[in-house]
């Protein structure tokens, strides 16, 4: 057995490799989110698991989380530089607010980000949207974050940790100005082949400003070549080593590396025993009437990457084929609105709702339906209650750059029971390989494979999650922050 990462050992080993340098960790969705309900101030958490790794660090070794200010309330909880220590309750870091217009809002974050960036990256059924204004903005919005950061560093030994497409110009800023300090980004999206980026008007600014980096992380090995090979074909005076995983302009140096990001395992498995899911779980099989159904639960934002629309055709074609199971098994939607004031996805909600309603007019009897949905965001209980009384769980992301839901559904089923259909395009596929692989683009082949699944007898369920645990157990979120830690320490 391998040794299992923990936020103390992480605490310890950051401490060790690293304690001379500020850490300054940036992001475009803050940490804690500050918003007005009910005339009183309440603090979301972001979800994911990047809050639970960056924390550990930034306590070991003390720094900053530098990131748009995007709450309601967020203005009238910082002080005069902008900045409250969190988290809150027991605050040991510095959070910094960085305050944009609603244009700037709009041209950098929905319109460069999530409407250029995000398809061009995904590569799936929508198209990039390349707008030399917001382009302009987003550059702009770079350049406010890099001031920021260097207000920050002043002649500090420095490591900036850079998260997301978001900030592709920002690592070449910083290092303009503060060559010492060591700058690091995680891209948390597909690369895409170099054939696809190519079509981006800005290609080569985007990449020469990404090269600003050290250190560059990728979930995958595959985006890694994706990166170094796009690299090769852009930017004519670059050496790249593939063997080395390595890109030098000039003087600079750029490690392309693959850190398979994670869940913390352990929290969700232990959460998934307590007897408050145990209650949850009663309770949605008393409200939804599924006592003695068989069940299948998808958890999605609302995405157009994460292909629920010929998931749930797939559904549908799954009575048709096997209407032994109607009556029998429900298939339960959950999906969390995002980005809304993108044309694309409020496009896809109603699609979604559209298709819903087709199946369930076609197939329901009585109160039975096939499909239950469910609109996000739901409390953390409800989720792992959901995982845990699933028979089988759907990812089938068209492209997905990791994929969490799949990791948490594995580590939520302490049972060892439940069958994972995993899309072959999403980077988890990589790592559990004992999932049922799927196509997401065909709804005849989702189909058959969730018949597959609820015919699975109970030893190769057991086998293969049992397998899948081991995995996500070993290599968690921890060992995710760690990897890049070591990898950072090599460069001090
Ligand atoms: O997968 C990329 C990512 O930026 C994640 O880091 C994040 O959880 C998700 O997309 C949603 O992003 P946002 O709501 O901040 O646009």
């Amino acid at each position: 057995m391998k040794q299992i990462w923990r936020r103390e050992n992480l605490y310890q080993f950051a401490k060790a490799k690293l304690s001379d340098y500020l850490f300054i960790c940036v992001s475009n969705r803050e940490p804690y989110i500050h918003s007005y309900r009910c005339n009183e101030i309440k603090c979301d958490t972001a979800v994911g698991g990047l809050t639970t790794a960056i924390e550990p660090v930034i306590s070991a070794i003390g720094g900053i989380w530098i990131a748009h200010g995007s709450g309601n309330a967020d203005r009238d909880m910082v002080d005069s530089k902008n900045k409250l220590m969190v988290p809150p309750g027991e605050p040991f870091y510095t959070l910094k607010r960085i305050w944009l217009s609603d244009t700037e809002v709009n041209d950098y974050y929905y319109g460069f980000s999530n409407q250029a960036l995000w398809p061009l990256c995904h590569a799936v059924d929508i198209k990039p949207i390349f707008n030399e204004a917001q382009w302009h903005t987003y550059k702009r919005v770079n350049e406010i974050f890099a001031r920021n950061v260097l207000e920050e560093i002043k002649d500090r030994r420095s490591i900036v940790f850079i998260q997301d497409y978001h900030f592709t110009l920002l690592p070449r800023l910083i290092k303009k100005v503060s060559p010492e300090t060591i700058v690091a980004q995680f891209w948390h999206i597909p690369w895409p082949r170099q054939k696809t980026f190519q079509s981006c008007p800005w290609r080569e600014e985007i990449l020469i400003g990404l090269l600003g980096n050290d250190l560059l992380g990728f979930h995958t090995v595959r985006h890694c070549r994706n990166f170094l090979t796009t690299v090769n074909r852009v930017i004519g005076d670059s050496k790249v080593n593939y063997e080395k995983a390595e890109i030098t302009i000039g003087e600079s140096k750029t490690e392309v590396r693959p850190f398979p990001i994670s869940v913390d395992f352990e929290q969700i498995s232990r959460k998934a025993q307590g007897l408050d899911v145990k209650e949850e779980i009663e309770r949605l099989k008393r409200e939804l009437n599924l006592d003695d159904k068989l069940i299948g639960v998808s958890i999605d934002r609302l995405d157009y990457i994460k292909g629920i629309p010929r998931r749930l055709m797939a559904i549908g074609h799954f009575f048709e084929k096997y209407p032994e199971y109607k009556g029998k098994m429900t298939f339960i939607q959950v999906t969390v609105p995002s980005r809304m004031d993108i044309p694309s996805y409020r496009d896809l909600g109603e699609k979604i709702s559209a298709l819903e309603e087709r199946v369930n007019l076609k197939y329901a009897m009585g109160k039975w339906k096939p499909i239950v949905t469910m609109v996000g965001p739901l409390p953390a209980i409800t989720i792992v209650a959901l995982m845990s009384m699933a028979n089988l769980c759907i990812v089938s992301s068209l492209h997905d750059g990791m994929n969490l839901v799949a990791k948490e559904f594995v580590a939520s089923r302490h049972d060892n029971d439940g069958v994972l259909l995993l899309s072959r395009f999403a980077g988890a596929a990589g790592e559990l390989g004992d999932a049922l692989l799927i196509n997401p683009y065909t709804v005849d082949q989702l189909a058959a494979a969730i018949e597959k699944a609820l015919v699975m007898p109970r030893v190769e369920r057991y086998k293969r999650m049992r397998r899948k645990r081991r995995l996500v157990k070993e290599n968690n979120i921890y060992k995710w922050a760690a990897d890049i830690i070591s990898s950072l320490a090599e460069l001090t």
